[in-house]
């Protein structure tokens, strides 16, 4: 198979869809892989780590798209893309088709094969897609809240860890999944004192036992989040509920009797926040101040940090792409369920029901288009 890697083009986005180990593998197995040029440069994968993997070089995007049988992105198309897709090709990526027609459009009238990270499920029902960058913004969300802490950016001037005869700042973190959980490690790896606040009682108990007790866990209710959150120098929210807007646990007049100079990092911001006083906010503008309180709320925290982000989607996304390389995409599709649910748009065809319902269009059984 011909795998194409194209430089991502939305902006701010720094990642890229396979890194050099990838390449080789790929490579080994009789594959061959045309990544466009300065594909990997802001994720620090320059060029001649490609070539040393074994990739073809590509001055161009259109040169990428026009000869690969499956191009393997991390962000979907956007406009100038769009006259890259072409009939029978197959696209990997994360393509989040609810809000955009435009897009779902383009790939039904090129019939492309669109087969979205976001929707792949693995054997426990959950999406592998997803976690890696919910590590990545859960551990970064605790760094970030350090570093609002200090004087200079607005914080109480406090260093999370304290020091002997210096009492540690106090983590409040509502959410015990991904991004709790994350949060959590390296809290108490800075040596805060760390409250985890979950509505899932087996998760606490999960949480308990993980942590060896050394965090205190929370039922999740108004008064247990109003009482943690007054106490604490960094609120961190990370709760999900699948599908929905995140709820807004943290009041405004919660935020309004926190300590001045008190921390809060809304990671679930990309939901819609679970912090009533929180929007969203860009890397180049990301904190404003409510009630003398920093809000830290942006939407994409892991491409701070392409390396990484890079890195840790890769490492789960490259087994499919081997798999899909390997199979071919109809067999491939025949033999792993978790890829079958991944794929939104098929010969000409949604299908993916919460992506045809939010567009008003009929979604078609992917099992029985490859029948
Ligand atoms: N801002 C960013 O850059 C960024 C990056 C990655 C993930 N996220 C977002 O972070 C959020 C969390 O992701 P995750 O992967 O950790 O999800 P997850 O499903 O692993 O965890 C969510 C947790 O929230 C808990 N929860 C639900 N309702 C609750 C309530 N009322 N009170 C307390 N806890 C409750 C659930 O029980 C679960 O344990 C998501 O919105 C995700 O999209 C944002």
């Amino acid at each position: 198979m011909i795998i194409g890697v194209p430089k991502e083009v939305k902006d701010h986005e720094s990642r890229v869809g396979i890194v050099p180990s990838g390449v080789k593998a790929l490579v080994d197995a009789g594959h061959k892989v045309i990544v466009e040029t300065k594909a990997g440069e802001l994720s620090s994968m320059p060029d001649d780590d490609y070539k040393h993997a074994g990739a073809e070089i590509a001055g161009s995007a259109a040169d990428v798209w026009r000869r690969a049988d499956m191009v393997v992105k991390v962000k979907e198309p956007i406009a100038r893309e769009f006259p890259f897709l072409r009939d029978d090709l197959v696209l990997f990526t994360y393509l989040h088709l609810a809000p955009l027609p435009d897009l779902t459009n383009e790939l039904l009238k090129k019939t492309v094969t669109g087969i979205a990270y976001e929707t792949i499920k693995d054997g426990h029902g959950t999406l592998p897609l997803l976690t890696p960058m919910s590590e990545v913004a859960g551990r970064m969300a605790v760094q970030v809240g350090a570093t609002y802490l200090e004087k200079e950016r607005g914080g109480r001037g406090l260093l999370l860890g304290g020091v002997p005869g210096v009492p540690p700042a106090q983590v409040c973190i509502i959410g015990g999944g991904t991004v709790g959980t994350n949060a959590a490690k390296i809290a108490l790896g800075m040596g805060a004192i760390v409250t985890l606040i979950d509505l899932n009682l087996n998760r606490l108990r999960e949480l308990d036992d993980i942590f060896g007790g050394r965090v205190y866990t929370l039922a999740s209710n108004s008064y247990s989040i109003g009482q943690s959150v007054k106490h604490a120098d960094l609120v961190i929210g990370g709760v999900l509920i699948p599908g929905a807007a995140a709820p807004k646990l943290v009041t405004k007049e919660m935020v309004s009797k926190m300590k001045t100079g008190a921390v809060i990092v809304d990671v679930a911001i990309d939901q819609g926040g679970c912090i009533e006083t929180a929007h969203p906010t860009t890397h180049s503008d990301p904190s404003y101040l409510v009630d003398g309180v920093v809000h830290y709320c942006v939407t994409n925290m892991p491409a701070a940090v392409p390396h990484t982000s890079t890195l840790a989607l890769t490492n789960a996304t490259f087994p499919y792409v081997m798999k899909l390389a390997k199979m071919g995409v109809t067999a491939a599709m025949k033999n792993d369920i978790g890829i079958r649910e991944g794929v939104n748009t098929y010969k000409g065809n949604v299908t993916y029901p919460a992506v045809a319902q939010a567009q008003g269009k009929t979604a078609k059984n992917v099992s029985d288009l490859i029948q």
